[in-house]
Parts: structure tokens; sequence; C-alpha cells
């Protein structure tokens, strides 16, 4: 009883010690709890005279209060720190770099794909889409190429279930376009192709774009004015020469090889064949379902992978179908 400051003392350094919230509550019950060093000095009181009494629990009372003003600063001083540890434990370290993802790029022959698309619709031409896995009719005899045509081997095409086979070229959309479009027709028909094929220069997988173009009164002049512009606006100069070079596809009479040259910068001087050629064939105008009297048509199917190699400077075929990061990514 006489001890109380004794108490205070004791009580406040214990709360100070008592290192989170559940260990000061613990603490709390020795001072204020029912078997509590106060609650038991309060107790004593009844053993005290009346005067003694009054004086002696006023004493008490300001040791609890004060007890209990230490209880509740400590609770407050704790929970702000459990807070503050809890804050820096969650905190964001906003100057960290992102974790970035990798940001893909289009393939450069799709590139070129889509340069192709872009350059023709700008002078009408419209773009069409067809079946990659094709009859026969379509891809070999519409087109005028006879039974025993080497192309028609098994060396040179694959074959699929049902007579079926992967298209070895464009040009089957020429006849599926004609035959369900009115002319004047003015089409490309850009995509996949495939042959029993696979070197630097050729792999089994490979694009073409088919250019078909009908009318009446068309000439082949027409068809070189078109192409040479197409080259120019293609590879971005006007320093390139083009020559039709004859030839033969039994779908064309007569037939023509697209050679170009540049005439400036490192490939300067070098003929390159660029696309296939030439006035479509009467019997194939026929299968068309036109008169060869009366509609005139020019076509010409080209490599989408021979131009995107003389836009970039590519050496080698393989390197499009490798899907190395390093090569795709100087395209991004
Ligand atoms: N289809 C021919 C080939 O793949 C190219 C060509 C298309 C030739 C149109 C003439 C006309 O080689």
């Amino acid at each position: 009883m006489d001890d109380l400051d004794g108490v205070v003392a004791e009580a406040l350094e214990v709360f100070a010690a008592a290192g989170d919230p559940a260990s000061l509550e613990q603490s709390k019950a020795r001072y204020l709890g029912k078997a509590g060093r106060l609650t038991e000095a309060l107790k004593s009181l009844g053993k005290l005279d009346p005067a003694e009494r009054r004086e002696a629990g006023a004493r008490i009372n300001a040791a609890k209060e004060q007890i209990e003003g230490a209880l509740a600063a400590r609770r407050d001083a704790l929970m702000e720190a459990e807070l503050e540890a809890r804050l820096r434990g969650e905190a964001v370290d906003v100057t960290l770099p992102g974790r970035m993802r990798a940001r893909g790029s289009v393939h450069p022959v799709i590139r070129t794909w889509r340069r192709v698309e872009d350059i023709f619709r700008s002078i009408g031409f419209a773009v069409a889409d067809g079946p990659e896995i094709e009859t026969d009719w379509y891809n070999f005899t519409a087109l005028n190429q006879p039974e025993n045509h080497p192309a028609r081997s098994m060396h040179d095409t694959f074959y699929v279930e049902g007579g079926l086979l992967l298209r070895t070229h464009t040009s089957p959309m020429q006849v599926r376009y004609a035959r369900t479009h009115e002319p004047p027709i003015k089409v490309i028909a850009p995509g996949r192709t495939y042959r029993v094929d696979s070197d630097a220069t050729h792999s089994p997988m490979f694009h073409q774009v088919e250019g078909l173009w009908i009318d009446e009164n068309i000439s082949f002049a027409d068809l070189k004015g078109v192409y040479t512009d197409f080259l120019r606006r293609f590879f971005e100069t006007d320093q390139l020469d083009v020559r039709f070079r004859p030839s033969f596809f039994p779908f064309t009479e007569p037939s023509a090889e697209i050679d170009m040259a540049f005439s400036s910068g490192p490939l300067k001087g070098r003929w390159l064949e660029i696309s296939g050629s030439g006035q479509v064939h009467p019997q194939v105008i026929r299968n068309f379902g036109l008169d060869p009297e009366r509609h005139i048509g020019f076509a010409f199917g080209s490599g989408l992978e021979r131009l995107t190699m003389l836009r970039y400077g590519v050496g080698d075929l393989r390197l499009f179908f490798e899907g190395d990061v390093r090569f795709l990514e100087q395209f991004a």
C-alpha cells in the first residue's frame, strides 16, 4: 500500500517492455486485473478507518489512473508500430524496373504481304482469299495443265486424302474468282502455297501473290505498266529496271518471266527473277466461263519470300521459317 509509487513505476516499466499487444494485455492483468496489485490494494481499504480510507483511496485512484493512462498510451504506440511495420512490408518500390513483356512483331513475309495488298488496293485491285487444300481441277486441269504434266507428279505436289492436294500455286484463285465475278476484274490473291521442295531458295511452304486483270480492251502494256509501278512502290525507288522475258506456262500465252534489276545500290545491275506472268490462255478464259473473243486476261504470280529477300537483303530463305528471334527482331 505504501509502495504505490513503486507499483506505478514497475507497471510503466513492464508496459514499456511489452513488445506486442498480446503481452501488453497480459501484463495489464498484473496491475488492474481481479487479482492485480491495485485491486488488492483497494480491497485492503476496508481494514482502514474512515479518514485513512479516504486518503488512501484517493492515492490508489490516482495510481490507477496513471497506470491506465500508461496502458492506453502503450497500446496506441504498439498499434501504431504494428501498422507502420505492415505498411513497410507491403510497400511497393515504384523505382524497381518493371517486368517487361517481350513484344512480338510482324513477320517480314507478312509485312510484304500487307504492303502488296496496300499497293494493289490503292490502284483499284480487290483482294481475294481461297482454300489451301485444292481440287485437282482448280489447281491443274482448269489451268490447262494436262494429266501427264510433270508438275502433277508426287515429286512436286503434296497430295492429301480424298483426291485433294495442297495448292502448288495461287493460280487456282484466278479460276475461283473469275467464275464468281463479272468482268472487268482486277484482283490479287495472296496466300500460302506448297511444293515438295526444300533448300536455300525453296521451302515446302511458301507464299505467292496472284494477280488477275480481265477486261475487254487491255494489252500486255497495261500489265507491264501496273507491275513496274508496283515494283517501284514496293521497293520505294525508281532506280530499277524491269524486263519481261519470254517463258512458258500452260495457262498463259504468251508467257513471260518478270525480271528486275536495281540500277543503284549493292545489287545494282543483277537481274533477278521475280514473277511469272502472261496473257491468260483462251482455253483458261473459257474455263472461267468467259468468251476469249471478248475478254482478255492478264495474270501474274509472284513469290512473297523473293520480294522480301530483295527488299531486306536476306540471303537464305530458310531464315524466314526457323523462328529465330535474333533474325525476326530486326524487322520489329
Ligand atoms: N503459277 C505460276 C507459278 O507458280 C506463276 C504464274 C502465275 C505464271 C500467273 C503466269 C501467270 O510458277
